[in-house]
Formats: C-alpha cells, sequence, structure tokens
C-alpha cells in the first residue's frame, strides 16, 4: 500500500517537489529485476550495491532476484555538501569480485565520473564480466560516457532527492523521489 506522502518537501529552504512515486518505482525496480533474473539465468552474479544512494533501489531489486548470488557493498563519495558533481570521487574498495559476473547497483548516473572511476578501478580486479543497473539517470548531464545496461528512468538534469539519494546527507529516507522545485 502507499504511504500518504506529500507533494512537496523542504530541505535547508530549498523545496523540491514529487517527481515519481511509491508504485510507480515499485513497479519498475521488479521489471528490471525480471530483466536480471532472465538475463542473467545460467550465472550466478555478485550484486555490488554502492553506498549510500543505492541502499534503497539495491535492497528492493534484490528482493526480487531469484538467481543463485552474493552481495557485495562499497562506499563512493562525490558531491560533499553540494549539488554539483566534483570530479572528486572517493572510493572504500574491499571487494572481491576476481572472475565474477558483477552487477553494480547505483543510484543515479549523472555526469558518469563516478561510475567510469568506479569500472577502472574493479576492472582491475579481473572480474569475469561488469554490467551496470542504476535506478536514475540524467542523460543530458553526461560528461563521460558509460555503458549501465539497466536503468530504472531517465529524468532531467534537475536535482533530485529521495529513496536513498540525499541533499547534504538529508532527504534519503524518502519512499519517493523529488526533484528541486525553485
Ligand atoms: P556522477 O559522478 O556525476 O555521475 O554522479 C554520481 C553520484 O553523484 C551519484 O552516485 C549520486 O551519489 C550523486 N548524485 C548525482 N546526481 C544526484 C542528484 O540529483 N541527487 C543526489 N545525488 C546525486
Amino acid at each position: 500500500m502507499e504511504t500518504q506522502i506529500p507533494e512537496f518537501y523542504e530541505i535547508y529552504g530549498r523545496k523540491f517537489k514529487l517527481l515519481i512515486g511509491q508504485n510507480e518505482i515499485a513497479k519498475r525496480v521488479k521489471e528490471i529485476a525480471a530483466i536480471i533474473n532472465n538475463d542473467y539465468k545460467e550465472k550466478k552474479p555478485t550484486f555490488l550495491i554502492i553506498l549510500k544512494g543505492a541502499i534503497f533501489f539495491g535492497s528492493d531489486l534484490l528482493r526480487h532476484i531469484s538467481l543463485e548470488c552474493e552481495i557485495e557493498v562499497v562506499r563512493a563519495r562525490s558531491y560533499g555538501k553540494t549539488m554539483k558533481s566534483s570530479g572528486n570521487v572517493n572510493l572504500d574498495m574491499k571487494v572481491e569480485i576476481e572472475n565474477k559476473d558483477v552487477i553494480i547497483i547505483e543510484d543515479i548516473v549523472d555526469t558518469g565520473l563516478t561510475l567510469s572511476k568506479l569500472l577502472a578501478k574493479l576492472n582491475e580486479m579481473h572480474p569475469a564480466s561488469i554490467e551496470v543497473a542504476a535506478f536514475l539517470s540524467k542523460p543530458a548531464q553526461r560528461k563521460l560516457e558509460v555503458n549501465v545496461k539497466y536503468v530504472g528512468f531517465e529524468i532531467p538534469p534537475s536535482f533530485v532527492i529521495g529513496y536513498g539519494l540525499d541533499y547534504a546527507e538529508k532527504g534519503r529516507h524518502l519512499p519517493c523521489i523529488y526533484s528541486l522545485a525553485d
């Protein structure tokens, strides 16, 4: 059942408007899981959840995965307290992915800098394969071309919060996606 949620949400005086609701999210996450279940039916993938942003997407998606699989987590930090990608990405990496079929679970691909850096590091660890599942993508913002096989929703360039995504660490807990409205 859909929780009663407000149309607007405010953080540090900035106003955000509801963009994607709970039912729509749940439906799309289930669809992506079904596609992955089919694509990997001969494999035992390792899902790599990128913290903190992909906590909700990762846990919701994985509950619909019917494959034998493993879960790893890694922390990536990029924005700090701003709404702009800094290009400085710190990765806290201690994952075992050699010879594994890895599916990265990301919250959002914006400029593509985080993902490219992550992919470069992971490829040095000799996985059998790597694909990316991103809950959101802002194609108009791309500075580097990255191959994202599974995308939840393509959205306009506006800054978004909710469903794991934050503005200066606020708003992650919201069950829906809100977009900057001021
Ligand atoms: P990129 O390196 O520019 O692709 O940015 C990737 C990371 O920046 C994501 O994993 C998010 O953590 C963060 N990010 C990008 N866009 C947004 C947004 O609209 N809201 C909140 N975080 C974002």
